[in-house]
């Protein structure tokens, strides 16, 4: 099972929900996480989200800043949208039903209908990147549930 996770910088938030999600799941399952624009691509995420990772004992330090690719619709499974924005974006990029079916916003995908975008905490200080870890903890918690048997 291969899952990514996607923003749109690939500095703050996916590389945040890629790093706690690894730490949630047996072997077996991949996860990476990717942006839609790629005006950040080769860098480290953001130094808060390294940061706050730390904090909470996760390396995503070394996580490199990518644009999301055509293949990837080939070679995941699950590809989960930080926010609403995102979400259409990647499916607009989608070229068939099967690959659209591929295609969540995460926290949606994680029972949050009211409120189903993770904000961006990129003009934010450090107590929004920590919400944000918080949110991404808790739908990882949930969406590790509903895909590991
Ligand atoms: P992310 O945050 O999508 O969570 O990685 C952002 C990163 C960079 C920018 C905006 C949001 N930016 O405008 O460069």
């Amino acid at each position: 099972m291969k899952i990514l996770m996607v923003c749109l910088g690939n500095i703050c938030r996916s590389p945040l929900a890629e790093g706690i999600m690894k730490t949630k799941l047996p072997s077996g399952f991949f996860v990476d996480s990717a942006g839609t624009i790629s005006m950040h691509e080769g860098e480290h995420p953001d130094k808060r989200a390294i940061k706050t990772a730390a904090n909470h004992g996760i390396d995503i330090s070394k996580q490199r800043s990518r644009p999301i690719t055509r293949k990837d619709f080939e070679n995941f499974d699950l590809i989960y949208c930080m926010d609403i924005d995102i979400y259409g974006d990647v499916v607009s990029k989608t070229h068939s039903e099967e690959e659209r079916q591929k295609v969540f916003l995460f926290l949606e995908a994680a029972g949050n209908h009211e409120n189903a975008e993770v904000p961006d905490p990129y003009w934010g200080d450090m107590n929004d990147f920590e919400d944000v870890y918080q949110l991404l903890d808790n739908a990882c918690n949930i969406i590790r549930n509903q895909i590991v048997i």
